[in-house]
């Protein structure tokens, strides 16, 4: 059996884009969908993010996919699809597929397109064996899977705390929607980031190096790239801040100056001080992600942990 490839193109990023920012930044509360941080500069410099010192979840996750990999493949059982929601690099999945021997199918979702070329090419070459079905979308918009893997049990993969980056009501919705997509027999393994001190935590979104600021600051450069905007990129700061009434990580972009700019000729201008929402990261306690499970339809079944209680991983199955 040889691998194969199939893609299934979701239309005009760019548009949504252009309408995202146009009327986030024409509210009161100004903001830029967190998903649009994601383009072939924004995903790079994720990359860059997940092997900082101070960006402690991702060296924690993958340390727990090591250690727990041969039970967590005890659980899924043989041949099963592995569906990833934002596969990324697919790093983490590389643990996984090579714990998880019986896998018949992977089928990486991302909204990056040359993230998830690059990805699928590596795991090309490094599970032959394994059918590939890259689809390139954006799967917080509802998607389709593709047909090759209908009648297969489906184990969902979920890493890096991307469920803290919905509002609550909508990470109950989407992991909702994830079960109706998955199907009844499916299980869920979702990587969630822990309550934790606010000097480890805010260090995690504002690094020393400012990988992060630049992160977000390339936000403002896609608007300049792709909607024909004149911002002053120097007139903007990234500012991350924990709320501790909702439990979150909060990162903006603040205006530095009063100042104005135009995006695809439309004037907009700014105080200083003002900002724009761009992500929220929420950390949750064991219980309370569990109950966020069960309003959506799963059990964790089983919770992983680090010595350090720095992040959790669950494996969920259908209530
Ligand atoms: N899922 C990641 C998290 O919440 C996303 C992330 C990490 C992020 N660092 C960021 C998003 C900085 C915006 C800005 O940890």
């Amino acid at each position: 059996m040889t691998s194969s490839i199939c893609e299934i193109e979701t239309a005009q990023f760019s548009d949504e884009f252009a309408e995202a920012v146009l009327s986030g930044l024409a509210q009161s509360h100004k903001n830029i969908p967190c998903r649009f941080l994601y383009d072939a500069r924004g995903s790079e410099l994720f990359e860059d993010i997940t092997g900082l010192d101070e960006y402690y979840p991702t060296r924690t996750e993958i340390g727990l996919l090591t250690k727990h990999g041969p039970e967590i493949a005890e659980r899924v059982g043989a041949g099963c699809a592995v569906v990833e929601f934002g596969s990324g690099s697919s790093r983490k999945t590389h643990i996984l597929l090579e714990n998880l021997t019986g896998a018949s199918a992977y089928v990486p979702i991302d909204i990056d397109d040359a993230a998830l070329k690059e990805a699928a090419a590596r795991l090309r070459a490094d599970f032959p064996r394994l059918s590939l079905y890259p689809v390139h979308a954006d799967f917080s918009q509802g998607i389709d899977l593709p047909d090759e893997i209908a009648n297969a049990r489906k184990l969902g993969f979920f890493p890096g705390s991307t469920i803290g980056n919905f509002e609550l009501d909508a990470a109950i919705d989407f992991l909702s929607d994830a079960g109706d997509l998955l199907g009844p027999d499916s299980d869920l393994l979702i990587g969630v980031d822990l309550q934790k001190d606010q000097a480890i935590l805010v260090p995690a979104y504002d690094d020393s190096e400012g990988v992060t600021a630049e992160f977000t600051l390339n936000l403002l450069r896609r608007v300049n790239r792709e909607l024909d905007g004149n911002l002053v990129i120097s007139r903007f700061a990234h500012k991350a801040i924990y709320n501790d009434k909702i439990g979150r990580i909060e990162i903006y972009v603040e205006s530095l100056a009063d100042q104005a700019f135009e995006i695809l000729g439309r004037k907009f201008s700014l105080k200083a001080g003002e900002r724009i929402h761009v992500e929220n990261s929420h950390k949750f306690t064991i219980p309370r992600f569990k109950a966020l499970a069960k309003d959506a339809g799963w059990t964790s079944a089983q919770v992983w942990t680090d010595q350090n209680d720095l992040f959790s991983m669950h494996y969920l199955t259908r209530a």
